[in-house]
Parts: C-alpha cells; sequence; structure tokens
C-alpha cells in the first residue's frame, strides 16, 4: 500500500471511527516538453509520475463536507447548502473550489467526509495541486454516485484554481492527472484537448531532480510571462500564439518590443519542438527527442527567462552525462512553470546510476537546498484503489 493511501486511511478511521466509502488517488505530473504553451493554446508532453494525493470519503449526517488534511494536520467543515467563501487557509481553497463548481456545474453532492494525504512533494512544480483537486473531485462524484466525464473533471479543477485559489495556470496539469494513461506520456492539443497517448520506450526511465529551489513571486511571474504572450498575440492580430509559425513570427514581428517578440518566440518555436518530440517518441528516437528537450531549456533559459542559474547548472549536468553515457540518447530539461522546482531526464534506464553519480560529483549545491531524487514510471491518471 502506498505511503499516502495508508496515511489518508489511518487518519480517517482515527478522526471519524469508522472505515471510508471510498478511496481515490491522483497523481502529480512532469511535463516532457511545452512549456507555458498550454495557455496559448499549444501543445504540450506531460506524463503522471507514480506519486499521488490520496482521498479517503465517507458519508456525514448533517448538510457539510469535512475534509482533514494530514499534511497540514488542518480540518475544514463548510455547509453545502450556503454559498462557498473562500478561507484564508490556502490548502482548505483546493477542496472548497473543487465543491463549489462542481455544485455550479449541476453536480448534486452528497455531505461526505473526507481526509487527505500526499505523496506528491509539495511546491515542486509536480503539480500536487492538480492532483488535489482531481483526487477531492472524483472522490465527491464517487460518493456522491454520480459519473464524470475526466476532461470535465479536469476544467472543473482548472476553474477551481484560476477562480478560486487564484492562479491563473492552464489546463495541462489538471488534464493529465485525470487522463493519463500508465507507462504512456500523452499529447495534448489545448486548444481542442484532444489527447493521445504515447508510449514510453520500455527501456528507458524519467529522473526528476527537485532542486528544493521556490521562487517567492512565481505565480507573480507566471501571470506576467501569460500578460506578455497575450499581448504578443494582440500585435499580430490572433486569438492565441499557437495561431502563428516561425516564419509569420519573424515577418510580423517590426513593432513589436524585443521582450514581448523573445517571449512569443519561446511559444512559437516551443509549439513546434513539441510536435515534433511526439513524433521522436512515436518512434522511439530518443537521440531526437532529447535534441529537442536541450532546445527547450535553452529557450526557457534565454527567451522566456523562466530557469535560474542552479536549474541551468542541473540541466547541464545531466545533458553532459546523457552524452558522455547514453550516447546522446535521451534529455534534460526543466520541467513545469520554472523559477526553481524540477529538472527531468528521460533516458535509458540502465544509465540512471550514472546520471545520478555525475549529478552528485557535479553540482555546487548549497548546504542547505537539498535535492531530492526520483526515478519514476509514467502511472495512470485518477482512478478508484
Ligand atoms: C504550471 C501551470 C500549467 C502550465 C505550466 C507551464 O504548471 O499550472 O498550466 O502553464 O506551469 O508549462
Amino acid at each position: 500500500m502506498s505511503d499516502a493511501k495508508t496515511r489518508a486511511i489511518e487518519a480517517y478511521v482515527r478522526a471519524y471511527k469508522r472505515h471510508p466509502d471510498h478511496i481515490i488517488r491522483a497523481p502529480g505530473r512532469v511535463n516532457i516538453i511545452g512549456e507555458h504553451t498550454d495557455y496559448n493554446d499549444g501543445f504540450v508532453l506531460p506524463c503522471a509520475i507514480d506519486k499521488d494525493t490520496v482521498v479517503a470519503i465517507g458519508h456525514r449526517d448533517g448538510n457539510a463536507i469535512e475534509i482533514l488534511s494530514c499534511d497540514y494536520d488542518r480540518r475544514d467543515i463548510f455547509s453545502i447548502d450556503a454559498d462557498i467563501e473562500k478561507s484564508p487557509e490556502a490548502w482548505a481553497n483546493y477542496g472548497r473550489g473543487m465543491v463549489k463548481y462542481l455544485l455550479q456545474s449541476g453536480y448534486n453532492l452528497s455531505p461526505s467526509r473526507m481526509s487527505i494525504a500526499g505523496d506528491v512533494p509539495l511546491g515542486s512544480g509536480l503539480s500536487s495541486s492538480a492532483a488535489l483537486e482531481m483526487a477531492v473531485g472524483r472522490a465527491l462524484i464517487e460518493q456522491s454516485g454520480h459519473k464524470i466525464d475526466p476532461t470535465d473533471l479536469a476544467l472543473i479543477g482548472q476553474k477551481a484554481e484560476n477562480q478560486f485559489v487564484g492562479c491563473s495556470c492552464g489546463i495541462m496539469d489538471q488534464l493529465i492527472s485525470a487522463k493519463a494513461s500508465a507507462e504512456h506520456a500523452m499529447l495534448i492539443d489545448c486548444r481542442t484537448l484532444e489527447c493521445s497517448a504515447i508510449p514510453i520506450p520500455q527501456n528507458s526511465a524519467l529522473l526528476i531532480v527537485n532542486s528544493g529551489i521556490t521562487h517567492s513571486n512565481s505565480d507573480g511571474a507566471y501571470n506576467e510571462r501569460r500578460a506578455q504572450c497575450e499581448k504578443a498575440a494582440r500585435h499580430y492580430g490572433v486569438k492565441a500564439l499557437r495561431d502563428i509559425d516561425e516564419k509569420q513570427l519573424e515577418a510580423g514581428k517590426s513593432g513589436l518590443d524585443h521582450l514581448s517578440y523573445r517571449r512569443a518566440r519561446h511559444v512559437v518555436t516551443e509549439n513546434a519542438r513539441t510536435l515534433a518530440a511526439a513524433d521522436a517518441l512515436q518512434d522511439n528516437d530518443l537521440r531526437e527527442l532529447g535534441q529537442l528537450m536541450q532546445q527547450s531549456h535553452i529557450s526557457m533559459r534565454d527567451d522566456f527567462e523562466i530557469t535560474v542559474p542552479e536549474i541551468d547548472q542541473l540541466a547541464d549536468i545531466m545533458n553532459d552525462a546523457i552524452a558522455q553515457y547514453c550516447d546522446g540518447k535521451g534529455g534534460a530539461r526543466m520541467t513545469g512553470g520554472g523559477f526553481g522546482g524540477c529538472v527531468i531526464a528521460l533516458a535509458p534506464r540502465e544509465y540512471m546510476d550514472k546520471i545520478i553519480d555525475s549529478i552528485h560529483h557535479n553540482y555546487s549545491k548549497n548546504d542547505d537546498k537539498q535535492l531530492e531524487m526520483l526515478i519514476s514510471i509514467p502511472s495512470t491518471g485518477v482512478n478508484i484503489i
């Protein structure tokens, strides 16, 4: 039994003196390529990781929802008959937001009580928040005897995060946590929400290196990048940057300030790289995929400016190790919103130890910044366990 599952069940039994009716898990994610493209109606290629948020749920008398967080050691209780308001406690707003927008979408929810435990590292860019939203949402749907399309669940999660939690994220994290297939990555067209599962080569694995670095203003910087992209789309007269290619980017750049141009160049080239990476993965071509991942990192570093020096150093060390030990089969790049968080490598499984050794030898880390490393196999989306 996963650690989070054990903790969620034990906490439920301890708090409510009975066993839960259902146990639901939802995974965190890494993005192989396609960064800051989702809110530009573009393409992303994420996969779910084998770290989950687990919800134990059962009936509650009365008309309230009660949520117990094992990780924060806090409890939230609110009525489903009255308008659901924001809580002053940030963790509680993910649950409140899911309840609010499930109700608003016409799902009649049963009064319930839950306990939640997660083993997705918090605040590390692995989408613990989307995992929480998907697990809570699916648990409430199950407990209330409904069915829900996973894409609708993801959209409700995104709405909760945009309008209730206050982060203007795209759809990638919720959609992959809701719809992932085991041992597959997912190419997502973020305009049509069409998803195509692509197998990860059997002899390869994902190495996730959590730098332990978090940026104090990453939400502000994220929203700023989003605004810059929207400005560039207005300059080109299109709905979103998805609607132009590199040729159009160059041909129409006159009159656009250089910063907005560079932001747009990242998005336009990243969309092209993501489609090429999906083809490379489909063809089992780890060498081509690795090249695209490296180019993506450089574009995030130089054009989108969302990396930090420690993250650049980690990516360089991992790419050098892949060149040296894996004959260039694979690549490394920062994953997620940026300004810290994780660097991932997709490379042959047999060389993972060599890449890890290289990091230990070459990373000039500060004493207080501990690296966490995890070898992960892509897991399945939200489900009942
Ligand atoms: C965060 C957001 C996603 C996406 C990525 C960047 O994870 O939640 O919607 O924009 O950043 O690719």
